[in-house]
């Protein structure tokens, strides 16, 4: 039967190239029904990306979930068979909160398992697959793999507490070294130095493997890192080769995951189109001793987003500048350090701009909304102050502290004011995730007012007890008769952050900014 081409939308076009690549790779087709007992994730909780799980009663009265995720409900249905190797791919959808509306959503999702006696060779092949699921979709694609456990276990060693290690894997993530670094207790010199330059490599397995052997054998023996030095040589010789690089920046999620763990990225895509990783931590947890590892690739994302191959969109950096004091600081570093673009500085309403010769674009964006820009792929890099980043949690890499813009985060309230333990304490703030965070770490229960500007004027009209607002000279406050009763967040400053897609199509030409920006900014 032929199919008429013009009636297949692109996700469907995506799920039969995956499928036949799939099956190429000897996978069966599994299929599964939309829910599960609820049981199954009340159980492993920490292993579901979100808390939030839609369940139902059945006629039975056994309370129900839809799927949140497919990988818990194969492993239950599989024989904890430690010789033998299950190899199933799926095409199914998950229910999930989405982080833009907060409320759930459908989620296309296909990839496979592979379930059993997993050594080096089938882990190797695994990420072979990937990487051809990606080159599938799109012409210009990555793959970028990294090991949990060796991170892990370098965080053990710089006295990383068990406690802060969520926060270690974050910033890890972030590409963001001065924050992992000031997690270290103990760090010695070696680890140290170990842990930055394994943040700043990134490469082909082919080109930079010889580079990565030499830096791990100074901190530890050959035996130590035989499987992981094993499965680069395997991919090293590898038909998708080309594609899949190391970035010990990939840092999926650490309960979930163990050893080897990998993402993907299209050209076009702003976020990780695929992700994967061996899950034996999840196995363990389920009471399996067989090891296994899988992937999922995110049609959804890849439908709604153009896999653009556009012409040129790669010579081009687009920048969002917050608009503002601190928007006229921060162009004044990036004119500095090469990156002059005259016709900004010109009076009007005019809010894109772009120096055609230094193939640079800037726009001017509200400040609160540089993250988003860069999140969403819209802007390759952006300044915004750590106040946004740690309200928003944007997920960007983090890549320079461009040292203006500096003040603090504090509580505040009217002079001689006195807590009232014996009620719920009363904060108007803009920031009222970071509020929520810092309350809830002190076990102290509030009553949030959310307001978007001239937050002082809260406790002055007695809307509010105190409130929670950033702090430069400190002239708002004198001049309207508060102080400062805490400081929650001290260092905060205008950071340079990227897009996770764009650095890895255009990492030559946003490193060479971030050194030129960090020579800048030192000198101002
Ligand atoms: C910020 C902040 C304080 C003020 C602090 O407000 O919310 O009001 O600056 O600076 P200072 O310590 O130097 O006095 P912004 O100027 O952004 O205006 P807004 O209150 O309308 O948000």
């Amino acid at each position: 039967m032929l199919i008429d081409d013009s009636i297949i939308s692109k996700g469907e076009r995506i799920n039969f190239a995956l499928r036949k690549l799939f099956s190429g790779y000897g996978y069966k087709a599994y299929r599964m029904s939309k829910f599960e007992e609820y049981d199954l994730y009340a159980r492993n909780k920490d292993f579901l990306i979100s808390d939030n799980v839609i369940t139902f009663t059945d006629t039975d009265g056994k309370l129900m979930a839809l799927k949140p995720d497919v990988t818990l409900s194969i492993i239950k249905s599989s024989n904890d068979d430690l010789e033998g190797l299950l190899k199933l791919f799926y095409s199914e959808n998950v229910y999930r909160v989405s982080k833009s509306t907060g409320s759930f959503k459908e989620i296309m999702q296909t990839g496979l398992e592979c379930v059993g006696r997993v050594g080096i060779k089938e882990t190797a092949e695994v990420i072979e697959t990937a990487a051809k699921a990606l080159t599938s979709i799109s012409s210009k694609a990555v793959l970028d793999i990294s090991s949990l456990s060796l991170m892990e276990r370098i965080a053990e060693d710089l006295g990383i507490e068990a406690e802060d290690r969520g926060e270690f894997f974050k910033a890890l993530g972030e590409k963001n070294l001065p924050s992992t670094l000031a997690l270290c207790r103990e760090p010695s010199e070696g680890t140290f130095e170990l842990l930055s330059s394994l943040m700043a490599m990134r490469g082909a397995v082919k080109s930079i493997s010889g580079k990565l052997k030499e830096l791990l054998l100074k901190y530890e023996s050959e035996s130590f890192y035989s499987e992981l030095f094993s499965l680069i040589e395997i991919l090293k010789r590898s038909e998708a080769a080309d594609i899949i690089n190391l970035d010990f920046s990939v840092a999926c999620d650490v309960n979930y995951y163990s050893g080897i763990v990998f993402k993907g990225f299209c050209e076009g895509v702003p976020d990780a189109a695929l992700s994967g990783g061996c899950y034996d931590r999840l196995m363990r947890r389920m009471g399996r001793k067989s090891s296994a590892i899988g992937f999922a690739v995110y049609v959804d994302l890849l439908e709604q987003e153009g896999t653009s191959d556009e012409e040129g969109t790669d010579e081009w950096i687009r920048v969002a500048l917050p608009k503002g004091r601190l928007g006229e600081k921060v162009y004044a570093i990036f004119e500095k350090a090469g990156y002059e673009c005259p016709s900004i500085l010109d009076p009007g309403r005019k809010l894109i701009f772009e120096n055609e010769e230094k193939k640079i674009r800037y726009f001017w964006v509200k400040p609160s909304d540089v993250a988003v820009y860069v999140e969403r792929g819209t802007a390759d890099v952006g300044v915004a102050g750590k106040d946004i980043l740690l309200e928003t949690e944007a997920d960007v890499y983090e890549l320079l502290d461009m040292k203006t813009g500096k003040c603090r985060m504090c509580v505040a309230a009217p002079k001689g004011f006195k807590e009232d333990p014996s009620r719920a304490l009363r904060v108007a703030s803009k920031f009222t995730n970071i509020t929520k965070k810092y309350y809830r770490a002190r076990g102290r229960d509030i009553d949030i007012v959310k307001l978007n500007g001239s937050v002082e004027i809260a406790p002055i009209l007695g809307l509010t007890d105190v409130i929670m607002d950033i702090v430069e000279t400190g002239s708002t406050l004198k001049e309207n008769d508060l102080e400062v009763l805490e400081t929650a967040i001290p260092d905060i400053s205008a950071r340079l952050i990227a897009n996770k897609s764009s650095f890895r199509f255009k990492a030559e030409r946003i490193e060479k900014l971030v050194k030129g920006l960090s020579g800048a900014a030192e000198e101002k």
